[in-house]
């Protein structure tokens, strides 16, 4: 065996929504070191271009590859949607992207009515509605963009009315339509699932795809023997905007008054050995 098990997995999103993803990593992989890059300073990633979307997304692994990670989880669905096939292959570590989550959804819908909510990049790939009609030839599927959710939770208005306000209106189509699973097909949007959940009502299912994605991860380890040895393992962070804000975001996320975060600029990262 090589010295590569005791190496950190990586773990990146645009902002600190991936530190969802990394609360269920931590959970089922404890003994794992953890690697999070947050790309604070450039978020969000939601509104930009596909081409845009998988530049950043190549600096930031080109980050990870020079930190020696045995794994990139990408806990962004923006960056899976538009990236994740791009960065495969490319790099000297295996890279998964996040569960769509379409799955569990349908079995959580007796009447196949599913919906994701997502940054308007994600709807707008189409991957969770071929996904849906893949698995299910007659799914009732709505994609449903929310462009505000991740500027306001990475300023901090969690208990904002313009939160609320923007909630109320993007959920009302779900609800119009009946739908009974929607999927978190962002990684921020656990960070206000009660607002959701509130707004919802108990009759619909809020599907988070971190835990499947956790699980994904455990399955490549194994499989390519790189579990860490029995231990406690530890968690490093790092944005490329404000650690102080994303210090009191982290503790929040992660229940967890200890976490301190470095600071690591991605702009003037060079990818030209990574372009071909
Ligand atoms: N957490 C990212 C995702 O899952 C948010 C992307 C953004 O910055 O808009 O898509």
């Amino acid at each position: 065996m090589t010295g590569k098990h005791k190496a950190p997995i990586g773990v990146f999103d645009s902002g600190v929504g991936g530190l969802t993803v990394v609360q269920q990593l931590r959970r089922l992989l404890p003994a794992e070191d953890i690697l999070y890059f947050g790309d604070t300073a450039r978020a969000p990633y939601g509104g930009r271009e596909p081409a845009e979307i998988c530049l950043f997304m190549r600096q930031i692994l080109q980050f990870m590859e020079e930190r020696g990670v045995k794994l990139a989880v990408v806990a962004c669905n923006t960056m899976t949607a538009w990236g994740l096939a791009d960065a495969q292959g490319r790099f000297s570590f295996p890279v998964i992207g996040m569960d769509s989550g379409v799955s569990q959804a349908l079995q959580a819908s007796p009447g196949k009515r599913i919906g994701v909510i997502a940054t308007a990049a994600t709807v707008n790939s189409g991957k969770h509605e071929r996904d849906a009609a893949t698995l299910c030839s007659n799914a009732h599927f709505l994609g449903q963009s929310c462009p505000e959710f991740v500027p306001l939770i990475e300023q901090e208005l969690l208990e904002s009315s313009e939160l609320r306000q923007a909630a109320l209106a993007y959920l009302q189509p779900l609800r119009q339509a009946g739908t009974e699973a929607v999927i978190l097909g962002c990684t921020h949007y656990p960070v206000i699932g009660s607002l959701l959940r509130e707004i919802l009502g108990a009759g619909v299912t809020l599907i988070d795809p971190a835990a499947a994605t956790a699980q994904e991860a455990k399955r490549v380890l194994q499989e390519q023997r790189l579990e860490a040895p029995q231990r406690q393992g530890s968690l490093r962070l790092y944005v490329s905007g404000d650690p102080l804000r994303a210090q009191r975001l982290a503790a929040m996320i992660l229940q967890d008054v200890q976490v301190e975060i470095l600071h690591a600029s991605m702009e003037e990262k060079e990818i030209n050995r990574l372009e071909a």
